[in-house]
């Protein structure tokens, strides 16, 4: 197919080519047949795709119980966009979620979720028009959890800094290639000093670089009173996973629930849409599954392949189907998932002749990122030793001191218990003793210090005190 340039209204360049491979994953419920009305009307509006479909989630249990076919995968990767319906996890089942499999095993870090107001959609907040970016693999979701006791559970909140710089630097490229002004990074740096700490500096870090785009930050508390205040405040958000899974269904919530918000898992080469909501198991094959959402997820996948044209025609059409009060059960209308999807295909504006043309792709190694600089000195200078200790109203008869570490503090759900005396919490059976040297320690030193503890009580789990150029990269319990 003979290539051409063109270029779209706001400037970009095109490169129109043969028809783009997409994978289509029906999925559960109502997937089916949300996927195809999605794939009907993008069919009407003459985008140039060439559907590539595959199964994933329930329906394909009975043959792979992951229900994630490795031929899924596989097509995903080679093909590195795909439009995915919503599939079922079964609850309390063992088995793992397609979404997460597909996430973390294609490492889509970021995850883009456009809210905009859509018209006859009413609601109280007036026109939002903003964009939340969310870290889609770290932070409490690596899963990596444990019982400290009987009575304690544990789940490490892990950030990092290539995996924070990449999905910064995805918000802010976002911003400049949408014409967005505005990246708000949105934290709890005041209480997790160190992990959104982290974030924090790297989201200014990546912003310094984008000297064309205002950069600010709020706390995730404040954000949530702002949001349900006056949304329209903000452009594009920033957050780590947590925070940005709970406040994308707040922002979902503002522009008129579920059946309108669609989401983007990116990656530096492999992204997958969808439609934020589930498999709706309690309406499928009743014909009353409304299809918005998983549309505007390929209205953000076609202008993610560059067919700004395409994606902006159909994006026309649904606000005149809408606004002509062509809607779903969901959205207060009677309309079927069929009604809605002939209206919207009488509803797409002519074809102009230069609508399908792709966008170059973005050099993904601008989005590489990288470790912190070698060379910095980093040393051990103790050890936290978590320890199981039944009696509530002692502290554990754990060593003063093994070789040159002395107890410095033990502290119980975070507070200082001592020295001094014990404060009136609610205390737990999970202590921290923290032994601290005046220098490095060797690791032989840590070994000794276990055994000597082991005498006393049984430890659970060890922390490293580590500094970096004398610098705790450790925080401090509450009253140290
Ligand atoms: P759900 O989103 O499927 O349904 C919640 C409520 O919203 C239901 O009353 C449903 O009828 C309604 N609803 C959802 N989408 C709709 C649509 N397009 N049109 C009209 N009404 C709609 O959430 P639920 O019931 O918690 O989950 C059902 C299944 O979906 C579960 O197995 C869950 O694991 C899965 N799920 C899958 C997701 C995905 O694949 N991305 C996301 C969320 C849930």
């Amino acid at each position: 197919m003979p290539e051409q340039l063109e270029t779209h209204p706001e400037g970009r360049t095109h490169v129109a080519a043969a028809a783009l491979p997409v994978v289509l994953i029906p999925g559960d419920g109502i997937g089916p047949e949300i996927t195809t009305c999605v794939r009907d009307i993008l069919e009407a509006a003459g985008a140039p795709l060439a559907w590539q479909v595959h199964p994933a989630g329930l329906c394909c249990t009975d043959q792979v119980p992951s229900g994630l076919p490795k031929t899924t995968m596989a097509a995903i990767a080679e093909h590195c966009v795909a439009l995915k319906g919503p599939t079922e996890t079964p609850s309390g089942s063992g088995h793992k979620s397609v979404n997460v499999t597909i996430r973390k095993g294609l490492e889509l870090y970021a995850n883009i979720r456009p809210v905009r107001s859509l018209p006859g959609v009413e609601t109280p907040y007036g026109n939002i028009d903003l964009v939340l970016v969310r870290e889609n693999i770290e932070d409490t979701y690596g899963g990596i959890e444990h019982f400290q006791t009987p009575d304690v559970a544990q789940c490490l909140k892990v950030i990092t800094r290539p995996g924070t710089l990449a999905a910064c630097r995805r918000a802010f490229n976002l911003a400049r290639d949408q014409g967005r002004k505005r990246v708000t990074c949105v934290h709890k740096a005041n209480i997790h000093k160190l992990t959104d700490g982290l974030f924090l500096e790297c989201f200014r870090e990546v912003a310094a670089q984008f000297p064309d785009i205002t950069a600010d930050d709020i706390l995730v508390d404040n954000l949530c009173m702002q949001l349900v205040r006056k949304p329209s405040q903000f452009d594009v958000l920033m957050l780590p996973n947590l925070y940005g899974d709970i406040v994308s269904d707040l922002c979902a919530g503002l522009v008129g629930g579920l059946g309108v918000a669609p989401s983007g898992n990116i990656g530096d080469r492999i992204a997958v849409f969808e439609a934020v909501h589930g498999s709706a198991p309690d309406i499928a094959g009743k014909g009353v599954a409304n299809p918005t959402a998983l549309l505007l997820a390929a209205i953000q996948m076609l202008r993610h392949l560059g067919l700004l044209l395409t994606a902006d025609r159909i994006e026309r059409a649904l606000d005149a189907v809408l606004a002509a009060g062509i809607r779903t059960r969901d959205l207060g209308g009677t309309a079927g998932s069929a009604e809605f999807t002939k209206a919207m295909i009488a509803a797409l504006p002519a074809r102009a002749e230069s609508d399908a043309l792709p966008t170059l792709p973005e050099d993904p190694s601008v989005l590489r990122a990288t470790g912190s600089a070698g060379g910095t000195r980093i040393e051990t200078i103790g050890l936290d030793v978590f320890v199981e200790h039944g009696d509530l109203a002692t502290v554990p008869p754990v060593p003063q001191a093994a070789g040159r570490m002395r107890l410095s503090m033990i502290s119980n759900r975070g507070t200082k218990v001592y020295p001094g005396p014990l404060p009136d919490i609610r205390m737990v059976n999970w202590y921290r003793c923290r032994y601290v040297a005046d220098g490095p320690v060797q690791d032989s030193e840590i070994m000794a210090l276990l055994e000597s503890v082991s005498h006393a009580c049984t430890w659970v789990h060890i922390e490293r005190l580590r500094t970096q150029e004398g610098k705790a990269l450790y925080s401090k319990a509450q009253g140290e």
